[in-house]
């Protein structure tokens, strides 16, 4: 019988998010998408490209494109200190070369707060939780204003898979209109590489997750 898939969660509260990470920790098919974006940055060519993760979380991308790439550099958006501390200690010695920045990613002037112009902007299982689809779409039209020409944005998150009965929370909704947002915020050929962890039938909230993929 077909059934709803979401999650709440207290990005503020400390006893929530180390629990949180903890039960997070990156799967076999996770640490796939991780490789993939990572490989989409180096694909740039670009020497000491600048990365920005939206929505850092508990730093598992963070440590693994840092660990994986010794040129690149990073800096951390979130709007938790509490994943902050998280991420931090899971970066350990890697965090000399991550700039944190505490923004809201539902408040137009988050580009504004980047230390540095990126290269690339990355994210993984951040942007459903902004609890829509208008969001996304605006987050789309912020990061092709902040990068320059040639520059990538790769967003893996959570999508509601084409043919499901189910219900999905609003910030999962499917790649088609991913595709749409991001060629309405002007970039030219956005696509989907991959949808990771399908499961129609019966969805689990960790499941079901799509690598968009687009080039300014
Ligand atoms: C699932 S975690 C990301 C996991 C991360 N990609 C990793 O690999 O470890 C989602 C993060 O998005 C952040 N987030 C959610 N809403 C946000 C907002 N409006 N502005 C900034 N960050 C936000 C949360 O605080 C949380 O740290």
């Amino acid at each position: 019988m077909p059934g709803f898939v979401g999650a709440q969660h207290e990005f503020h509260d400390a006893e929530f998010v180390r629990g949180w990470a903890s039960r997070f920790v990156p799967t076999e098919p996770r640490l796939q998408l991780f490789d993939m974006i990572l490989k989409e940055v180096e694909k740039l060519g670009k020497a000491q490209a600048h990365v920005v993760e939206l929505g850092t979380g508990p730093g598992y991308m963070a440590r693994h494109m840092l660990e994986r790439n010794t040129d690149i550099t990073f800096e951390a958006l979130d709007f938790s200190d509490v994943f902050m501390d998280v991420a931090r200690e899971t970066l350990g010695d890697l965090t000399s070369r991550v700039t944190f920045t505490n923004a809201d990613l539902m408040q137009q002037d988050w580009p504004q707060k980047l230390n540095q112009k990126p290269d690339a902007i990355v994210s993984t299982w951040a942007l459903h939780d902004l609890g829509g689809q208008q969001p996304v779409a605006d987050v789309y039209a912020r990061c092709f204003e902040a990068l320059p020409a040639g520059g990538l944005l790769a967003n893996g998150d959570f999508i509601k898979p084409d043919g499901t009965d189910w219900d999905y929370e609003p910030g999962r909704f499917e790649i088609d209109r991913h595709i749409e947002f991001l060629r309405a915020a002007g970039f030219a050929d956005p696509k989907s590489l991959i949808h990771l962890e399908p499961n129609i039938e019966d969805p689990t909230a960790a499941q079901n997750y799509a690598c968009l993929v687009a080039q300014r």
